[in-house]
């Protein structure tokens, strides 16, 4: 469900032209849908209105400010990894008793500036990394709350680069460990042990990978509960997956009714850590067509926004649907959609069937609302694109174009080179 539609044959963000915002910004463009993001993340919210939950967005999904400070008004908070979205969380206002810090290389500077911001609970994803978290509150004087991230060996069924709980993964503690930690834990004062926590993968499209992993967190929250530890929270992570495509994702509903059948008799606060279910389908990268061309073999049609500005084709074969900015009745014919950049991986779809497209025109690249701006690089010296939020009649821009006097602002030539 999103706000991205056609109105007498153009493509609209909410009840703004996406060519109005291309004339005044130009491509290639991120658009956001503000009222996408808001139901995304009300639906998700009233799904598990029947138990106590706290709902983390997580933040590297898509973490213009904006986007956070929007979500804050709803009541969210942040799920973090690291020092930068934490800056990013607090400058859009999130209360730090509602941030909870995920991710297996934290600094030890992060963690001290984490501790100082006093934030609800650090999910711990090594051993080490725990002796660190105490030695940094001792020294602080704080006492650090945390929750252990279990490894459940839970196959999520998903692209592997995006699984993150089975047993060869590097992230978590496998779960033998478990227990042991959380002992030797409750032996330093400086660590508060107050909740277990779990995240499998992303884009998950079925129930069942959740529930199994709910399954093993539940088994070591009772144990530790038996051995006298007094925990508060459960985190499940994030992972519900979108339609790009023709997935059949659970319903939010559906995915929550199945979390509260296994975790209601828990006296727990379920924490929840969705990212591309919120923002996912509420982003689009628009871009103009450059060149088309065509050998005995193939269709190009070449475009302004490349691998740089939405890596996910490139990366993890992502299909993203394209649609032109204006209706056409043209034929159709089967085309790849490829940039600018010096890569053969640098294309957006390959052998897809879309209406004839001429220089000049624009292409609406849909779902490119999660992992797609926080993933693009300067690769090739490309200026990364602007971001724009539309909020009913109105659109601001949240991000502006960067320039190449940005890019290279950062450097310098040592006078010997000169
Ligand atoms: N919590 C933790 C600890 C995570 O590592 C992630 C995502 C999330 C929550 C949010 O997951 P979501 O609800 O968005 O699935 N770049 C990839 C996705 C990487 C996900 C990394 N972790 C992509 O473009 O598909």
């Amino acid at each position: 469900m999103h706000y991205f539609e056609y109105k007498n044959g153009e493509l609209y963000c909410e009840e703004v032209p996406v060519k109005k915002i291309i004339k005044e910004v130009g491509t290639p463009v991120y658009i956001y849908s503000a009222k996408t993001i808001k139901r995304h993340f009300k639906v998700f919210r009233e799904s598990f209105s029947k138990i106590d939950h706290l709902i983390c967005y997580s933040v590297k999904a898509n973490s213009n400010i904006a986007i956070i400070s929007l979500l804050r008004q709803l009541g969210s908070g942040a799920d973090i990894v690291s020092a930068g979205e934490l800056k990013r969380a607090l400058k859009a206002g999130i209360d730090p008793k509602k941030i909870v810090f995920s991710g297996v290389g934290k600094t030890p500077e992060e963690i001290e500036l984490a501790l100082q911001t006093d934030i609800l609970m650090f999910n711990v994803e090594s051993i080490e990394e725990l002796e660190i978290l105490g030695e940094i509150a001792k020294r602080l004087g704080k006492r650090a709350p945390f929750a252990l991230r279990v490894n459940p060996d839970v196959d999520p069924q998903t692209h592997p680069y995006i699984s993150t709980g089975l047993k060869k993964s590097k992230f978590g503690i496998p779960e033998e460990f478990v227990i042991e930690a959380y002992k030797n834990a409750k032996k330093n004062p400086y660590l508060n042990p107050i909740g277990v926590d779990a995240h499998i993968g992303s884009q998950i499209t079925s129930i069942s990978p959740f529930v199994d992993a709910l399954f093993r967190l539940k088994k070591i929250w009772e144990e530790l509960t038996g051995l006298g530890f007094e925990l508060k929270y459960l985190d499940l992570g994030g992972g519900l997956g979108i339609v790009y495509e023709n997935e059949e994702p659970p319903l939010p509903q559906e995915y929550a009714d199945a979390i509260i059948k296994e975790g209601k008799d828990l006296k727990a606060t379920i924490i929840l850590e969705p990212g591309r279910v919120i923002v996912g389908n509420a982003g689009i990268l628009v871009t103009k067509v450059l060149y088309t061309k065509e050998n005995i073999l193939k269709k190009f049609v070449i475009v302004d926004a490349g691998m740089n500005d939405l890596i996910r084709p490139a990366f993890y074969q992502a299909y993203h649907k394209i649609v032109p900015v204006e209706e056409k009745n043209t034929e159709y014919e089967v085309i790849d959609v490829v940039g600018p950049i010096c890569e053969s991986s640098d294309f957006f779809a390959k052998k897809r069937k879309l209406p004839k497209m001429k220089s000049g025109e624009y292409l609406a690249i849909m779902s490119a609302g999660a992992y797609g701006f926080v993933m693009s690089s300067n690769y090739n010296s490309r200026p990364r694109a602007p971001e724009i939020l539309v909020d009913g009649d109105t659109y601001y821009v949240i991000r502006r174009r960067e320039t190449i006097e940005d890019l290279l602002a950062l450097e310098t030539i040592p006078a010997k080179y000169l």
